[in-house]
């Protein structure tokens, strides 16, 4: 089996990693306390004493808004890190698995978007996660670079949560009906590294760049509508009703950060590739939403978001 080690091990992804990449290898897991990415000596003594045949790097600045203003932290993490990252991978025949974003796009396209499409960041944090895709593809090593769009998970901050959370305290709430993309679970992107590693140790896949995101796509007012129904249909307790989520525009919200209308991601790369065939993505809202109220876990849900 081979030597994995994962960053990032508490993100939304590295936690759903955690879970799953023992089926394809020994695998160590370092946070932000064990391995800081800001700190490039660190970087390089880590993986000199840890010696991987794979990276899996789960660990980012995904704080959207907050690069804006604090670009350089964000491309210290996104970019620099990664940087170093990919080049002990090329030095030392290691496999890097990383993970990028659906806003490497501007949002002008009326299709969703595929690997051969120009990306052309319109934020900070864009701007910072194509730097490092482009610092892998610099550095020559054999890499997985997966795309990811909207992703979700019990644990967090994210807006499945977030949006309940709010749906607890307010009577009414405004949400944006301009962005479209798809929800994605983080358990579907951990899942699809698995099945990327072991196609590629079975040579029956080949490294580079995939989108990766549940099938089919809505926008963020529709997305709030259908948690709010869905918790209260399951019993969950909430002040707000799916009528009472209002529809504005990215203007009227006006967050520090831009994002692009039109997120959605063509998966059809990894499905001819590599059998990728995701579930619609309510499908896995439904499930979160379940495992939500089954694991008895709403209170600790609620009070950590
Ligand atoms: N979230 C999304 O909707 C989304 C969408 C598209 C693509 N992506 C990409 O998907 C990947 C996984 O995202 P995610 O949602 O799992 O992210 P996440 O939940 O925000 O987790 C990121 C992890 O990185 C860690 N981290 C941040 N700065 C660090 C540093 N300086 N040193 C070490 N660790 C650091 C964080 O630690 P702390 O908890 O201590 O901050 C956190 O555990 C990222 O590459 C992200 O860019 C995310």
């Amino acid at each position: 089996m081979p030597n994995i080690l994962l960053l990032g091990k508490d993100g939304q992804v590295g936690r759903a990693l955690q879970a799953v990449l023992p089926a394809v290898g020994d695998v160590t897991a370092l946070g932000r306390d064990a391995l800081d990415l800001r700190d490039q000596a660190c970087i390089t003594a880590t993986l000199n004493a840890h010696r991987p045949d794979i990276i899996v790097n789960a660990a980012a600045w995904t704080a959207v808004d907050q690069a804006e203003r604090e670009p350089d932290e964000a491309a210290a993490v996104n970019a620099l890190a990664v940087a170093a990252l990919a080049q002990h991978a090329a030095a030392n025949a290691a496999l890097l698995v990383h993970y990028s974003t659906d806003y490497v796009f501007d949002g002008a396209l009326a299709r969703p978007y595929t690997e051969a499409d120009a990306p052309n960041p319109i934020n900070v944090y864009g701007a910072t996660k194509l730097a490092g895709e482009r610092a892998i593809a610099a550095s020559g090593c054999e890499a997985f670079v997966l795309r990811c769009s909207w992703i979700h998970s019990l644990h967090g901050r994210n807006f499945f949560r977030t949006i309940l959370n709010l749906a607890r305290s307010r009577e009414s709430l405004n949400v944006v009906a301009d962005q479209h993309g798809t929800p994605t679970p983080a358990s579907l992107i951990a899942q699809t590294t698995v099945l990327c590693i072991a196609r590629h140790r079975q040579r029956t896949l080949s490294a580079g760049l995939y989108h990766v995101a549940a099938a089919g796509s809505t926008n963020w007012h529709h997305y709030a509508q259908y948690l709010v129904a869905g918790a209260s249909a399951r019993g969950i307790n909430l002040k707000l009703a799916p009528a009472r989520i209002a529809a504005v525009t990215s203007a009227d919200y006006a967050a520090p950060a831009a994002r692009p209308c039109n997120s959605r991601l063509d998966t059809t790369s990894l499905t001819v590739a590599a059998g990728f065939a995701p579930a619609a993505w309510t499908t896995y809202v439904d499930q979160s939403l379940d495992e939500l109220v089954a694991s008895g876990a709403a209170e600790d849900f609620f009070s950590k978001a």
